[in-house]
C-alpha cells in the first residue's frame, strides 16, 4: 500500500508528477461542472484529531470533486473521550468498508504508527510537529504558478520554525525542487542544532531575510506546542518579526508573500499586507484542492479521465 506521509519520503519525480496531475485537475476545477467520476466507488474517511479549516474543507471538496463517498470524524464528540484508541477508531471505521483514511493528529508519527496497521492508503493531513506534505506541496505550486518554477528561487520561511511541520515539509519540497531557503525568526524558535541539521541558511533578521527573498513564508506562533513562552509577549515577536507594510515598502523590491493560515493579524502579518497585492495566499488555498485531488488520485492507482 502506498501512502503520503511526507514529503521526506518523496523524490524530485514525485512531486512533479503530483504538480503535472494537479494541473489538469485545476482545469477540471475552471469548467462549470467541476467534478469528475474518477474515484466515485471509492469511499473515503477524513479522521481529524486536531481542529482544522482549510485542510479539512479542502480534502472534502477534492474527494467529493473526484466523486468519491466522503466520511468525516472528529475526535471531539466521538467515542475517543470513552478511551477508545486510535487504532480501535480506525479498524473500525474501515470494518464499514472506507478505501482511503486522510488523518490529522497532534502526535507527530501517527500517521506512520497507523500505517503500520492498516492496509489502506493514508494521506498525512498534518502530525504534530513533524509533517504537513499536502501544504508543502500546494505552496511550491503556488510559488510555481507565480513565477514559473521553483528552481533557483529564494524562499524565506518566517517565524515559529521549531514548532512547525508547515515549515519541516516546505524546505524538503523546497530543497527538493532546487530552491534555496533561509529561515528566519527568534533565536529561541530556531536553535543552531535545528538550522545546521536542516541544511539551510539561517538569519535572526527579518529584513536581512525580506532584502533577500523572491518570496517569504509567513508561520503563525504555535502556542498550542510551546509549553513554555519563548519570547516574552506577542507584541514584542510582532516588533521585531512582524511582515508590516512599512517595512514592505523600505525594501525597493517585490517579496510575494504567503501564510498557510489561520493567520495571526497583526502579529506575524499586517492585514494591509495579508490582503495586499503581494499576497497569493487565499491561491494557496485554492490550489490545495488541485493538489489534493492529485494525490488522492496517485494514491488510488487510477487512470485519470
Ligand atoms: N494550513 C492549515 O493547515 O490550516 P488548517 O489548520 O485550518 O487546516
Amino acid at each position: 500500500v502506498k501512502h503520503l506521509l511526507g514529503i521526506r519520503d518523496l523524490t524530485r519525480q514525485d512531486i512533479e508528477l503530483i504538480f503535472q496531475t494537479a494541473d489538469q485537475f485545476k482545469e477540471v476545477l475552471q469548467r462549470p461542472i467541476k467534478k469528475v467520476p474518477t474515484l466515485r466507488d471509492t469511499t473515503i474517511v477524513n479522521v481529524f484529531y486536531e481542529n482544522s479549516t482549510r485542510t479539512r474543507i479542502s480534502f472534502e471538496l477534492a474527494e467529493k470533486r473526484l466523486g468519491a463517498d466522503v466520511i468525516n470524524f472528529s475526535a471531539s464528540g466521538s467515542s475517543v473521550s470513552k478511551g477508545e484508541t486510535l487504532i480501535d477508531t480506525v479498524h473500525n471505521i474501515l470494518s464499514m468498508k472506507v478505501d482511503m483514511v486522510v488523518m490529522r493528529h497532534s502526535a507527530s508519527g501517527a500517521p506512520h504508527f497507523l500505517s503500520r496497521h492498516i492496509d489502506v492508503p493514508i494521506v498525512n493531513a498534518g502530525d504534530g510537529i513533524n509533517e504537513h506534505p499536502t501544504q508543502a506541496l500546494l505552496d511550491a505550486f503556488s510559488i510555481r504558478e507565480k513565477l514559473g518554477s521553483v528552481e533557483g528561487k529564494k524562499i524565506a520561511i518566517c517565524g515559529d520554525i521549531m514548532h512547525s511541520r508547515v515549515a519541516l515539509s516546505n524546505i524538503y519540497a523546497l530543497k527538493k525542487l532546487g530552491a534555496e531557503v533561509t529561515v528566519v525568526g527568534p533565536p529561541t524558535l530556531i536553535p543552531k542544532h535545528l538550522a545546521d541539521a536542516l541544511g539551510v541558511n539561517v538569519t535572526y533578521s527579518i529584513r536581512e531575510a525580506l532584502e533577500w527573498a523572491d518570496v517569504a513564508n509567513v508561520l503563525r506562533i504555535q502556542l498550542e506546542r510551546q509549553n513554555m513562552p519563548l519570547f516574552s509577549s506577542l507584541r514584542e515577536y510582532s516588533l521585531a518579526y512582524g511582515v508590516t507594510r512599512q517595512l514592505l515598502n523600505s525594501l525597493k523590491k517585490e517579496v510575494i508573500i504567503m501564510h498557510p493560515g489561520p493567520i495571526n493579524r497583526g502579529v506575524e502579518l499586517d492585514s494591509n499586507v495579508a490582503d495586499g497585492n503581494e499576497s497569493i495566499i487565499l491561491q494557496q488555498v485554492e490550489n490545495g484542492v488541485a493538489i489534493r485531488m492529485a494525490a488522492l488520485y496517485l494514491l488510488s492507482g487510477r487512470k485519470i479521465n
